[in-house]
C-alpha cells in the first residue's frame, strides 16, 4: 500500500501494557534471570513496515499443515496419543477478528517429548510425530487445527519441576508489532497451578486466559475431542507473553 493513499488500515498499535504483562526478571523461573533485560528498554516510535508487514497467503500452506496428526507419519499411520481439535479465534484489542494471521505452533509428543536434538527426556518418540505445524486464520479471525494431546515433561529449574501439557503458539498479526509468542494450556490440569512459568502471570484471569476449556460442541463423535483458546493480540484485551516484556 502506498503511503500517498493515507494511513494504512491496521492503523497503529495500542502500545503493550507492560504492569498487565508478567514481569521479565521472575527468578521461581531460572532462566529468566539470564534472558531478562539487564538495562532500561528503549522506546521507539512503529514503522509503517511493522504496522503493515508481513502479509501471509495461503499458497504457502501445505495441504497437512494443519493436522499434527498426520502431517510427519507414514502413509497409512498416525501419531498416537489422545486425538484433539483446537480451534479459535485470533482477535484485536477491539473484539475483530484477525484474517489473515499466520499461526505456527509447536509441541512434545503424548509421551511429553519433543522432536529436537537438545532433547533429554526418556520418554520415547513416536516416529509418526513431528510437532510442529502452522494455519492462517479465515476472515472472521477463526482457526483451527487437529493434533494429539501432549504430554507433561519434567525440566531442569527445582528440584521436580513438570510442564503442564502445553501447545506454543507463534501468531503473526497484521504486522510486526502484533508478533506474540504464548503457550496454550488444558482445562483441569493439575500441573497448571504448580508450574514455575505459569506461575509468573499475576493473576488468575491471566491464567484462564492461557488455559482452553473442552468444547464438547466441536468434538467429533469417536473421533476427536475439542479445546478452545482465543487469542487476543496487543492491548488491554491482549493474551499473556511467557515472560518477557518485548520490545515495540
Ligand atoms: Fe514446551
Amino acid at each position: 500500500m502506498s503511503i500517498l493513499n493515507g494511513p494504512p488500515k491496521s492503523g497503529g498499535f495500542i502500545p503493550r501494557d507492560r504492569v498487565w504483562q508478567p514481569d521479565a526478571l521472575t527468578p521461581p523461573y531460572k532462566t529468566s534471570v539470564k534472558r531478562s533485560p539487564q538495562a532500561a528498554l528503549l522506546s521507539f516510535p512503529t514503522t509503517l513496515s511493522e504496522e503493515t508487514s508481513p502479509v501471509f497467503g495461503h499458497s504457502i500452506l501445505g495441504d497437512l499443515d494443519n493436522d499434527l496428526i498426520l502431517n510427519y507419519a507414514k502413509s497409512g499411520e498416525s501419531a498416537i496419543g489422545p486425538r484433539i481439535i483446537v480451534h479459535g479465534r485470533v482477535l484485536d484489542e477491539n473484539g475483530r477478528g484477525v484474517p489473515g494471521a499466520l499461526l505456527e505452533f509447536w509441541q512434545a509428543n503424548a509421551g511429553g517429548r519433543y522432536r529436537h536434538k537438545k532433547e533429554s527426556y526418556q520418554a520415547a518418540l513416536d516416529p509418526n510425530f513431528g510437532g510442529c505445524g502452522r494455519t492462517i486464520t479465515a476472515e472472521d479471525g477463526s482457526y483451527e487445527f487437529r493434533t494429539i494431546q501432549p504430554g507433561p515433561y519434567p525440566w531442569p529449574n527445582g528440584m521436580n519441576d513438570w510442564r503442564p501439557a502445553h501447545i506454543h503458539f507463534s501468531i503473526f498479526g497484521h504486522g510486526f508489532a502484533q508478533r506474540l509468542i504464548t503457550q496454550m494450556y488444558f482445562e483441569g490440569d493439575p500441573h497448571i497451578k504448580l508450574c514455575p512459568i505459569v506461575g509468573i502471570l499475576k493473576t488468575q484471569e491471566a491464567i484462564d486466559a492461557l488455559t482452553a476449556p473442552l468444547d464438547m460442541n466441536r468434538t467429533v463423535p469417536m473421533d476427536s475431542r475439542a479445546f478452545k483458546f482465543d487469542i487476543v493480540l496487543r492491548g488491554q484485551r491482549q493474551t499473556y507473553f511467557e515472560n518477557r516484556k518485548e520490545g515495540l
